[in-house]
């Protein structure tokens, strides 16, 4: 029976050259704050404690995923796995009559339709580009990197089901592919991203100074709350009220599994900055606070610019100035979530059926399309 507390038996064995400083590990063990070491130093010869686990700056070897120090990690990487999906699972056939019917939809839904999938082809590969090129390696919890490896994989799912929308509906792959490029309220919102993303994914950016860890905090906020938690909502919102009315009912339940994903790495990711917040409680200033109610004011501007962009006329029973509303609420529910004073007191949410939405569970899917039940299938024959 192995006993991860008992170093009996370790003192001799050599370390197989996985401690950090040796290319497995990020941050350099130097980096001091003033006489007191931000990042740990371990010892080199004994094994891991759950007490010396730390999100950022640790000092365990990050090969060894047990023991077990943030369940809630594991929890979710467990969860994640159980709502297995695929974009090809999905019947696009009454999409795909409904688009080619020229009577099928108005010019306004048409509109938001390919609006819509011109931010959502790319924001999923940023997404899996941030993790993989920058959260990943400044991680040093073993139960986090799992998970950001699950998440990963599922940025590339949802790049999957949204190009696979846009090849069945046979949508201009130059339009939609380009639109990050070329409609400004995608590219405003993508150019607000992109230096969070910068910061982590430079390859000579390093955690260990407070100047630095307040900088991956940011960064981890701006993409968990304000991306992942925001910037997809109004077009989220859009496709499955197009859903509900009976209408893009594959691309509505494509949405409906890539809402649940979603929904689950912005809780993560509020997971893992309160955690951060926790041991390296100094991060926490007034200052770097006011700092992050001034970025959920921005991205509340921009996303709402998105919205009216998207929906120049009222469609679906939405208009842009609901959105308003919605982005207020989304705004307070991601600074409650941090502990950051909320922005705008008071707002409410104009769409509760979307909460029904994220708590989709496999068993009864929302638009009674077709269901596989990863949870408790997946048995190999060997006949
Ligand atoms: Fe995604
Ligand atoms: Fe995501």
């Amino acid at each position: 029976m192995l006993n991860f507390d008992d170093d009996a038996g370790m003192a001799k064995v050599p370390v197989l050259g996985l401690q950090p400083g040796q290319g497995f590990m990020p941050g350099s063990p130097a980096s001091v704050l003033g006489d007191k070491p931000r990042v740990a130093t371990p010892s080199a010869m004994r094994r891991i404690r759950v007490d010396d686990k730390r999100i950022i700056n640790g000092g365990t070897d990050v090969n060894q995923l047990v023991p077990f120090k943030y369940n809630w990690a594991w929890d979710k990487y467990l969860a994640a796995c159980a709502n297995h999906w695929m974009p090809q699972e999905v019947s696009m056939s009454r999409d795909i009559a409904l688009w080619k019917d020229p009577n099928g939809l108005t010019e306004d839904e048409r509109r938001l339709v390919t609006r819509n999938l011109g931010f959502f082809v790319t924001a999923d590969s940023l997404a899996a580009n941030n993790i993989v090129l920058g959260t990943y390696r400044h991680i040093t919890a073993p139960e986090c990197r799992q998970y950001l490896l699950r998440q990963a994989f599922e940025e590339a799912i949802h790049t999957h089901a949204y190009q696979y929308i846009v090849e069945s509906l046979g949508l201009d792959e130059g339009e939609v592919f380009n639109a990050y490029q070329e409609i400004a309220s995608i590219r405003d919102k993508d150019e607000f991203l992109i230096p969070f993303i910068d910061t982590l994914t430079d390859p000579n950016f390093k955690t260990g100074t407070l100047e630095n860890d307040q900088k991956l905090l940011r960064s981890l906020i701006v993409f968990a709350c304000l991306m992942e938690g925001m910037f997809f909502y109004v077009g989220f919102t859009q496709i499955l009220a197009l859903g509900r009315q009976n209408k893009m009912t594959g691309a509505a339940e494509q949405y409906q599994y890539i809402l649940r994903d979603e929904s689950m790495h912005c809780n993560f990711g509020i997971d893992l900055i309160n955690q951060i917040k926790m041991e390296n409680p100094d991060l926490w200033t007034p200052a770097f606070r006011e700092g992050i109610q001034e970025l959920v004011k921005q991205a509340v501007e921009l996303e709402y610019r998105y919205a009216e962009d998207t929906m120049p006329r009222g469609v679906l029973g939405l208009n842009a100035p609901m959105f308003k509303e919605y982005l207020r609420y989304i705004a307070n529910r991601r600074c409650q979530q941090i502990g950051v004073e909320v922005l705008y007191p008071g707002a409410t949410n104009p769409f509760p059926w979307m909460s029904e939405m994220t708590d989709l569970k496999k068993e009864r899917n929302f638009f009674e399309t077709r269901v596989i039940e990863y949870q408790t299938g997946g048995a190999l024959s060997w006949e």
